[in-house]
């Protein structure tokens, strides 16, 4: 099963915030669907978490790779390193990254390149900064995002776009259901036209998602999943978002 719960823990963790977040999440969650959900912790504590999980079938994956296999890169983290750890996944070209890392279309592309020879499924981010989104000109800078991004990539077996608004992340505000909806029926059709070789497998929504709103993003048609940053930090409120997601969508 496709990924449809991520969470992005960002940077924060330990190793006792991991065996406490495995905790509360396995005393909350009410399912067997395990596979569906995925974390992104500092890759530091990938190989922790992984043991922290035992045998419950959660994904582990990175929140970020190097446009480069090796080299002389101090700092950098490969995606042959993130496969090697037994990771299926990593977050690619979060806002985040943009802004504070400089990070350029182009060198998203690279990334999903790196991704995909390492048999990576990469959760590429996209979206729209509060301006933009005032100007109503999401669509455009979404279809402009893809487009770059993507136009060097030739082929991917699997692809998972996370639409989050940039004014949306962190600051409890999100767009309305039915917008987010109508954005993700776009970012399908743009990818789905325009690149008939990528694997687009879904389409998650990231900004704000929290157990209050959770039910009503995921009664929307072409809302995959989320892509969770705060609230994913809590197990129980992780799991809560998780059982939302199960009961509707199982
Ligand atoms: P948030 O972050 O859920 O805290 O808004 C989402 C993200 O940045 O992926």
């Amino acid at each position: 099963m496709s990924l449809r719960l991520v969470a992005n823990w960002k940077l924060n963790g330990s190793r006792e915030f991991n065996n406490k977040w495995v905790d509360e999440f396995l005393k909350n969650f009410n399912s067997q669907n395990f596979p569906s959900i995925g974390i992104a912790p500092t890759s530091i504590y990938i190989d922790h978490l992984q043991v922290a999980l035992g045998d419950h079938a959660i994904k582990i994956g990175s929140q970020n790779i190097d446009i480069e296999e090796a080299g002389a890169r101090t700092g950098e983290i490969s995606a042959s390193m993130i496969k090697d750890s037994g990771c299926t996944f990593c977050i690619i070209g979060h806002s985040e990254r943009r802004m504070l890392f400089y990070e350029t279309n182009q060198q998203i592309g690279q990334k999903l390149i790196q991704a995909n020879n390492n048999s990576l499924t990469p959760i590429l981010c996209i979206g729209e900064s509060e301006e933009e989104n005032q100007h109503n000109i999401t669509f455009n800078v979404l279809e402009t995002q893809i487009i770059e991004v993507l136009n060097d990539v030739p082929d991917l077996h699997s692809l998972i776009i996370a639409y989050e608004p940039v004014w949306a992340i962190g600051s409890g505000k999100t767009p309305n259901p039915e917008e987010i909806n109508s954005v993700h029926e776009m970012i399908k059709d743009v990818v789905q036209s325009r690149f008939p070789k990528i694997g687009l497998e879904s389409v998650l929504y990231g900004g704000s998602v929290n157990f209050k709103n959770a039910s009503s993003l995921f009664k929307q048609q072409a809302i995959d999943g989320a892509l969770i940053g705060g609230a994913s930090l809590d197990g129980r409120e992780f799991a809560l978002i998780a059982n939302v997601f199960n009961e509707l969508r199982e």
